[in-house]
Formats: C-alpha cells, structure tokens, sequence
C-alpha cells in the first residue's frame, strides 16, 4: 500500500531505473540541505486548540484571484518523461483533476500549448496553471518561451533565480547522468532490469524539452544543448526584472528566494509572490531548511505579497506547520513525482488526494475550520523532554 513518503521511494525504486530513481531522489554534495529540510520540519510541533466547531473543514484557497482546492500546488518539474512516458501531460492532469495549481517547467518534454488542454479537460476553465522560467545566456529562448506561456493562458510566471549553475548531484555524477548523456555499460544494464520502463520510453522516444524552440532546425538543437549543460544567463540581475516585465503583464513570482534582503529587494522591484525554496536540497547543500527561512522572509515581506514554500513536505502536518507559519501554500515536488513514477497519473492523483486528506485530518485535530483558522501559536518547538 502506498501510505507515505517511505512507501512511494521503495515502489518507485523497483519501478526505474536507479539513474532514473537517483534523479530524482538525489540532492546536492552531501545532501545535507535535503535532511535539513526534514529534520527543521520535525522539530516543528503543532499546539492543538480544542473545542472550536470542526464539523466542516474547508481546506480552500484564493491565489491570484483563483480557487485552490487546498493550498497544495505540484512545484515545476524538469524531465518528467524520463520519470514516466508523457510525464508532463500526466501530473498536469492528475494535479488539476485535484483541483490544484500545476506549475511546468521549462525543462519539460510536453508542449506548454499541450500540457494547458490537458490542464483545462482535467480541471475546467478555471483550472490554474503557472509557468516555470530559466533564463539561459541566449535570452531569446526566454523570450519566445514566455510569450508561449502568456499565448497558453498561464496564469503566472514563475522566475526561478537558485539555479545561476546547477548544484553537484554526486548520485547523478556517479551513475554517468551528467548532461548532455551519454549512457555507459552500466547505465545500459540498469535499463535493461526495467524493461517495462524501457519499452515506454522506446514507444515515445527520448525526451526532449520540447519548450525552448518553436521548431526544430539549428535554433532548436542549440537551445537543447545549452539547456542539456545548463548554461544560465549569470549575468541576470535585480534590473533584469524589468525585461521580464516587459514581454509578462501577470503575476510574477520568483522562486527560491531564501535570504529576508532578498525579499525585501523583491518587493522594492514590483514582485509578486515568493517561494521561499532551496530546491529540494538540489542546488547549494549548505542552505538552510526552507521552513526555517520561512519566517525572516514573512517578517520582510509584512504580508504585502504572498509567500509559498516548498522543499521537504512529506505530510499534510507539514503544510500546516508552514501556513501557521505564515505561508500561503505550499509546493510538493518528489511527492507527486514519485506517485508518477509509481503509478502513472493516478499514482500522482492519489498523494495529492492523500496530502490534502492529511491536511484537512491535522486542521480537525488542531481545531481550525478553516486556512484562516490556522494561527501562528499553533507552531512552536516544543521542549525536548
Ligand atoms: C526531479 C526534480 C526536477 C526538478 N526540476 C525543476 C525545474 O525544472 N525547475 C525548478 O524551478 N525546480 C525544479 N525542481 C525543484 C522543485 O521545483 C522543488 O523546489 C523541490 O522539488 C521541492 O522539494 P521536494 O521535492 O522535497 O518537495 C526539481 C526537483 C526535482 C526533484
């Protein structure tokens, strides 16, 4: 039975190949940011108030003007078709048939035209998708990128600014997944223990990201490789905010924001959300745990713009600990993910179902009705003995 975290990790390990899984699950150097972001979400407990009227909970959001159906939304995920064949079209799928905000990514391997129908048939008209941008040195690609998403109806931009470079994955380095790939025999046999995967990704070719060019031809071999060795554009700046602007008139949110001056540089530049975010422990293993930048950040902003985090949510338990916190919502990457890996959209429905049960089940057990219910004194340290 896939209950939990535990449970989704070991299926999905029998399930990929472990260059695959080790993507996946991995993180930077030592993956030491990674444990940190669970152990500072341990050591948060929740303070339950009784006696308040739960007979109905109601776990619902507003963001942006948009209805959640929990303030729970699937974090932008690059190479989702490696994880599962047509990936992308899958989580989308299962994410807004759950009533909840899909974010692509720019690393994606399904059309952002594509992934915004099977958005809308999953989740309605008013079905919430975001769109996820690296800035590569050939800013072209960014632009062309953005006036797609902006065609597609994405409802917001999301600027992911943690990933000048891409943090040292030693798992990935050690299993040869280093980009542009070149499988060696190892890889080769650690395939070829997976056939079901194999067959999949033979019967819908290797993924591409499909995103970063129109068309094909010389343009769009060049965007592939320069995503492929995740050459960012360094040079990105607090200035550059205004370009973006520029080519995005909707809400833009900047992702992997971690230190208060930054969200204080944020708002001074017109942004409009945060996700407090080290990504996933993915990029600099020294960070601190997202829940534990959480509240400096909440501080800066004095409630003028809504902040998400993500990194390290297990539980819904989790979730409350980050909304008393002061969160608006938060993110969940290898969750879902995993659930893919596992079971193809319905795996991936079925952990988002199951946070959103957990969260309804905790706001009962602390006694909040409602988000607004949730209350900072609800999350504290408690004393260790
Ligand atoms: C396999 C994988 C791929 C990711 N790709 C992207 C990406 O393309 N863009 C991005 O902004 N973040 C990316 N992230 C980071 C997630 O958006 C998110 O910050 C992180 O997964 C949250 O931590 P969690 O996995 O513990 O929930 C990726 C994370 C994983 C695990």
């Amino acid at each position: 039975m896939l209950l939990n975290f535990a449970d989704l990790r070991r299926r999905a390990r029998r399930r990929l190949p472990r260059f695959v899984f080790d993507y996946v699950d991995g993180a930077a150097e030592d993956e030491r940011c990674l444990q940190r972001n669970l152990a500072e979400l341990e050591r948060l407990h929740l303070w339950p108030t009784c006696l308040r009227d739960t007979a109905r909970v109601d776990t619902g959001v507003e963001v942006f003007g948009s209805r959640w159906a929990a303030p729970i939304g699937v974090a932008p995920l690059g190479l989702n078709g490696l994880v599962r064949a047509g990936g992308d079209v899958l989580l989308a799928r299962a994410t807004a048939g759950a009533g909840l905000p899909f974010v692509l990514s720019t690393a994606s391997n399904s059309r952002v035209e594509v992934v915004r129908d099977a958005v809308r048939d999953a989740g309605g008209a008013a079905a919430v998708m975001w769109f996820q941008l690296y800035v590569m040195s050939e800013r072209g690609i960014a632009e062309q990128m953005v006036r797609r998403a902006r065609a597609a109806g994405c409802h917001a931009l999301v600027l992911t600014v943690d990933v000048p470079v891409s943090g040292w994955r030693e798992r990935d380095v050690r299993n040869g997944f280093k980009l542009p790939w070149r499988p060696g025999i190892a890889t080769v046999l650690d395939v070829a223990t997976r056939p079901r995967w194999l067959l999949a990704q033979l019967r819908h070719g290797t993924p591409r990201f499909v995103n970063l060019t129109e068309g094909e031809g010389a343009a769009g071999a060049q965007a592939q490789a320069a995503m492929l060795a995740r050459t960012m554009d360094r040079s990105l700046t607090w200035e550059s905010l205004a370009w973006l602007r520029r080519l995005w008139d909707g809400p833009l949110v900047l992702k992997g924001v971690l230190h208060p001056d930054d969200a204080r540089r944020a708002l001074a530049h017109g942004v409009d959300a945060l996700v407090v975010s080290n990504h996933g422990g993915r990029q600099l293993d020294a960070a601190p745990a997202s829940i534990a930048a959480l509240p400096p950040v909440i501080e800066a902003v004095q409630a003028r713009i809504p902040v998400f985090v993500d990194s390290g949510i297990r539980r819904g338990s989790d979730i409350v600990k980050a909304l008393a916190l002061g969160a608006r919502a938060a993110f969940v990457g290898r969750m879902p993910l995993l659930g893919l890996a596992c079971d193809g959209q319905a795996g991936a429905h079925a952990v988002l179902q199951r946070l959103r049960e957990e969260l309804e089940r905790t706001m009962t057990l602390i006694g909040a009705a409602d988000i607004a219910a949730i209350e900072r004194s609800h999350v504290g340290v408690a004393p260790t003995r």
